[in-house]
């Protein structure tokens, strides 16, 4: 864009580069480094600009200004192999750009090119200015000009194969791709060249177009012929047509229409009409002029109302292309044309199809799903209500019949989903009955039971050694509540006396049983007295009669308390399973289920150490 101060003012000022303006108010602040359009409103930083203004993403624009200005960006997140791969794109690119310049040299140095290349291209109408536009070139009729050139200039063979500029049949037959032919660079959306399309001279020689072979940096369906060129024209027209071939594309420039692009020859793929629509949601598709090829091509047009695009046609007269008419007819003509023949893709489809359905009426049932069809694909019901308005006068069919028929097919595609999600889930529930199923007891123990016979453990042994000393200012009640802490009891009595314990050692008394049979309730007398009293004595014999060393509790305290607290946490962990299985069984929500799952995990992993520490195997 051209700049302009006006006066003495911070702003900088021009013509906006995304819409249509004749007076500036598009606004640059050069200290801040942003713009601004008072018009249109868009506004941004440089990289935003880059972005908006050639239609690249952020790191696509990064690229361009750091190459723009030569500085070096280190990507650190590459790996060694995409940096192979981005160092083998690079190469490609380089070699790309000097056959390049290499055709487009010959075309206008060399009395070959001039007089063979260039004078064709007079021929079709394609002025100077075009021909610099589009770098268009010719490769001289030698087997291998080219190689012998990017030899003295040091390029490897084996760059220029995978750039697919020379064809290698063994080491000693090796030749130029392309001879004698004229060339149509194919620019990727950043300008750079990734391919080539060269067209005969002569009028029987097969194939009439030779394209260069896919490579790294040149993915037919992935590029448009003319992007580069149109793509601001067709942000400013808010329209891109869509042309077969290479010719057209530049004819219509000739013709003074910027905003075309070729799919050359191909049906337009998903990634081509996503690229478009990066610059407009509006598509008008120039058909040529052969009544047999249309309806093939009509199929592919339904992947472009699919994208949410807002398809537009013009058919050509028999035996015309986009070039061939526009140069008939000349600019003003040809934009008449265009005017008077664009008609919407829905009403266009409808009246091909009403034509011949009028014509046999057996044919009607077909017509009526092919165009609903169509309608069917277009994302916006609004906009599938006006087209199934348009197209019940068209076909002269009931319009309740027509939407009896899109529902039917819009129906058909949402239960072809919901069916695929019904066997997601009835699959996912399947394995989650097998996963409790496995995770299950088949006679279940009484965990409770278990629980309590441990809670019972710990308070014996809390009442009867909660004064011995583990070490120095560390008695033995310290340990073991500490160790309980995030345990709670389930039995009212243990959990009552341990809490007796809790409130009186933060008070810094340790309670014993004497304690307790004062203080306590009749219950916890009852219980104290019950488990103070040893249940049996270690005959005196025992020792003498059979060599027998049976400790008394007072030596192995310690691994008494530790395997008391590990079997406690130990049960009530398999009671948190147990719980935990039976709310997966009725649990309804996948966000639930997948809660439940990840706290099995948690649980399971608990089990497993506490196993490990009591030296038991768990089965399951
Ligand atoms: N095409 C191709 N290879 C071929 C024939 C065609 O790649 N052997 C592609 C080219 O991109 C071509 C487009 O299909 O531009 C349309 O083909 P066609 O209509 O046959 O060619 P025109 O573009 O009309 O070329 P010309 O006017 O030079 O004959
Ligand atoms: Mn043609």
């Amino acid at each position: 864009v051209t700049l302009r101060r006006k006066g003495s003012g911070r702003y900088l000022w021009a013509c906006c580069p995304f819409h249509d303006e004749k007076t500036p108010s598009f606004s640059i602040t050069p200290e801040r480094g942003i713009y601004k359009c008072f018009g249109c409103g868009k506004s941004g930083d440089t990289i935003n600009f880059i972005m908006e203004h050639d239609g690249l993403n952020y790191l696509e624009a990064i690229r361009h200004l750091a190459q723009k200005y030569g500085i070096e960006i280190i990507e650190e997140q590459q790996s060694d192999e995409q940096a192979e791969k981005q160092n083998e794109k690079d190469s490609l690119f380089i070699v790309l750009s000097f056959a390049n310049e290499f055709f487009k040299e010959k075309l206008k140095q060399s009395d070959e090119g001039r007089s063979v290349g260039l004078s064709y291209f007079k021929e079709r109408g394609f002025n100077e200015k075009l021909i610099d536009k589009f770098e268009l070139g010719y490769s001289l009729n030698e087997w291998s000009a080219l190689h012998k050139e990017a030899e003295s200039k040091a390029y490897s063979e084996e760059l220029l194969e995978k750039a697919g500029l020379l064809v290698v049949k063994s080491e000693d037959k090796k030749y130029d791709r392309f001879r004698g032919r004229v060339i149509f660079p194919i620019h990727n959306i950043s300008g750079k060249v990734v391919g080539f399309g060269a067209r005969t001279l002569k009028k029987d020689d097969k194939p009439k177009y030779l394209n260069s072979p896919e490579s790294e940096v040149y993915h037919k369906s992935k590029i448009l012929y003319g992007i580069y060129q149109a793509k601001h024209a067709i942000r400013k027209e808010d329209n891109c047509y869509l042309v077969e071939g290479y010719t057209d594309v530049i004819s219509l420039h000739q013709s003074d229409i910027d905003n075309v692009v070729s799919s050359s020859g191909t049906s337009l793929t998903e990634d081509q009409v996503k690229l478009i629509s990066r610059f407009s949601k509006n598509i008008t598709v120039l058909f040529d002029g052969d009544a047999a090829g249309l309806k093939a091509s009509l199929r592919g047009i339904d992947m472009i109302l699919e994208a949410g695009m807002n398809v537009r046609t013009v058919v050509f007269p028999e035996g015309e292309d986009p070039d061939s008419y526009s140069q008939k007819l000349g600019t003003t003509a040809f934009k008449q044309f265009l005017a008077d023949n664009t008609v919407d893709f829905i009403k266009f489809k409808a009246g091909l199809y009403a034509d011949e359905a009028s014509k046999d009426p057996i044919k009607k049932a077909a017509s009526i799903k092919e165009i609903v069809g169509s309608i069917a694909k277009i994302p916006d019901p609004v906009q599938r209500a006006v087209y199934l308005k348009e197209s019940s006068s068209l076909l002269d069919i009931e319009e309740t019949i027509l939407l009896a028929e899109m529902n039917k097919l819009l129906f058909k595609e949402k239960r072809q989903q919901s069916d695929i999600a019904k066997r997601q889930q009835e699959e996912r529930g399947a394995s989650i009955e097998a996963f409790i199923e496995q995770n299950t007891e088949k006679e279940p123990i009484n965990n409770d039971k278990l629980i309590s016979l441990q809670e019972r453990e710990s308070v014996r042994i809390l009442i009867n050694y909660g004064f011995n000393d583990i070490e120095e200012e560390f008695k033995l009640c310290n340990y073991l509540l500490q160790e309980l802490e995030d345990v709670s009891f389930i039995t009212p009595i243990y959990k009552e006396i341990v809490d007796i314990f809790k409130e009186q050692l933060a008070e810094g008394r340790v309670v014993d049983s004497q304690y307790l049979i004062a203080n306590g309730s009749p219950e916890i007398k009852k219980e104290v007295a019950d488990l103070v009293t040893e249940r049996w004595e270690v005959s005196p014999n025992w020792n003498d009669k059979f060599q027998i060393f049976v400790p008394e509790e007072d030596d192995v305290l310690e691994s008494v308390v530790l395997s008391n607290v590990l079997r406690l946490k130990f049960r009530v962990i398999q009671k948190l399973i147990a719980d935990n299985m039976a709310k997966l069984k009725v649990a309804t929500s996948e966000e639930e289920q997948d809660q439940l799952f990840k706290i099995h995990a948690e649980l399971k992993k608990s089990e497993m150490e506490i196993a490990k520490a009591l030296g038991i195997v768990v089965t399951r």
